[in-house]
């Protein structure tokens, strides 16, 4: 099993559920492991009945787990404040603010919000020596992901900047003959560095992700979940990701066989929909099913979280063959 795991899928499937699920799991098996939550509604925090912030922090009752809590809301805030930062150093002051209220247009598309999320999973990738597994309870999707391409164009943009301020800056040499500070202004420019450090940033994350990380995808057995699975799938294809398998969540209980009322034939009825489902989920795709969980009557904490991390068919530590 590799170090960093996802658990993807659409809203309310059951990701930070099953995620905190397999985290337990990872940790009563001696890994010493991180939950990464990100959902300020239903988090890591009401799953464990304590709260979490943005640093990972012990897990109070099971040893070997720390979790912690990105806010999406915060991780855009910071990251608009970053890249003003880094931009407001580098152009004269007439510039800034329009150049600041092109920056929070930016930040007010969709996209920007999962481009945060995903700088904050690339920090606590970057930051993650001590565990030997962190588990995140979302999966970047299509709009993040094509930041990993952006190392490609970061480069010719880098070589063209490279290119343009060399020239300018021999100009400027020749005209102050002996100035040896030009030469030096090249390899400190702020706006090459930063794109460096955003390409170099990405670069490590394609790696990460493609190297040292395996996806799950989280689906309900109704129509959407499925076809969200299927769109979730291409974009990790795409990318080439490793999706190590399906987890299906929310199963509806069958009820006993002498059970002949209203709620009886309703749950037997649904029961019959919902394994047709689960043999198309066989079907259509390729990935393994590992787990089918059945609705709790109450939400998964406490013991039922330890039932639900029995019925997940995800290894914690590698088995011989993986090894
Ligand atoms: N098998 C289950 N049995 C009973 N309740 C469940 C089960 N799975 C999930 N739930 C409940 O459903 C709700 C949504 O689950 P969860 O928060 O894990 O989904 P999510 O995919 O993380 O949602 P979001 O996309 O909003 O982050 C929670 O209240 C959770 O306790
Ligand atoms: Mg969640």
């Amino acid at each position: 099993m590799e170090k960093f795991v996802f658990f993807g899928g659409k809203g309310g499937v059951g990701k930070t559920t099953v995620s905190s699920a397999y985290a337990l799991k990872c940790a009563r098996e001696g890994l010493a492991t991180l939950v990464v939550s990100t959902d300020p509604a239903h988090s890591t925090s009401d799953v464990f009945d304590q709260p979490f912030g943005d640093e990972p922090r012990p897990v109070e009752g099971h040893d070997g787990l720390d979790a912690m809590e990105i806010d999406p809301d915060e991780a855009v805030d910071d990251h608009l404040m970053e890249t003003k930062r880094a931009l407001a150093d580098q152009v004269s002051p007439a510039m800034v603010n329009e150049i600041d209220k092109q920056i929070e247009l930016a930040h007010q598309t969709p996209g920007a919000y999962e481009a945060a999320l995903f700088d904050r999973f690339i920090d606590v990738m970057e930051n993650a020596d001590e565990y030997d597994r962190v588990v995140f309870d979302t999966a970047p999707t299509g709009g993040a992901l094509r930041l990993l391409s952006l190392p490609e164009f970061l480069e010719d943009w880098i070589d063209r900047l490279i290119e343009k301020r060399t020239t300018s800056i021999d100009l400027y040499e020749r005209a102050a003959i002996g100035d040896r500070e030009a030469r030096r202004q090249l390899d400190d420019d702020p706006i090459i560095a930063r794109l460096r450090e955003r390409k170099e940033m990405f670069e490590f994350a394609g790696r990460t992700l493609r190297e040292e990380a395996t996806f799950y995808l989280v689906l309900n057995p109704d129509e959407l979940s499925i076809r969200e699975t299927d769109d979730a799938l291409a974009d990790l294809a795409e990318y080439g990701l490793d999706v190590g398998g399906l987890v299906v969540n929310r199963l509806t209980p069958e009820p006993d066989d002498d059970e002949h009322g209203r709620g009886g034939t309703y749950l037997r009825e649904r029961c019959a929909t919902e394994r047709e489902r689960v043999a198309r989920i066989h079907e259509k795709f390729a990935q393994p099913v590992v787990a089918t969980i059945e609705t709790r009557v109450e939400e998964v904490k406490g013991d039922l979280l330890d039932e639900v991390a029995a019925e997940l068919e995800i290894a914690a530590v590698a088995t011989a063959s993986e090894q």
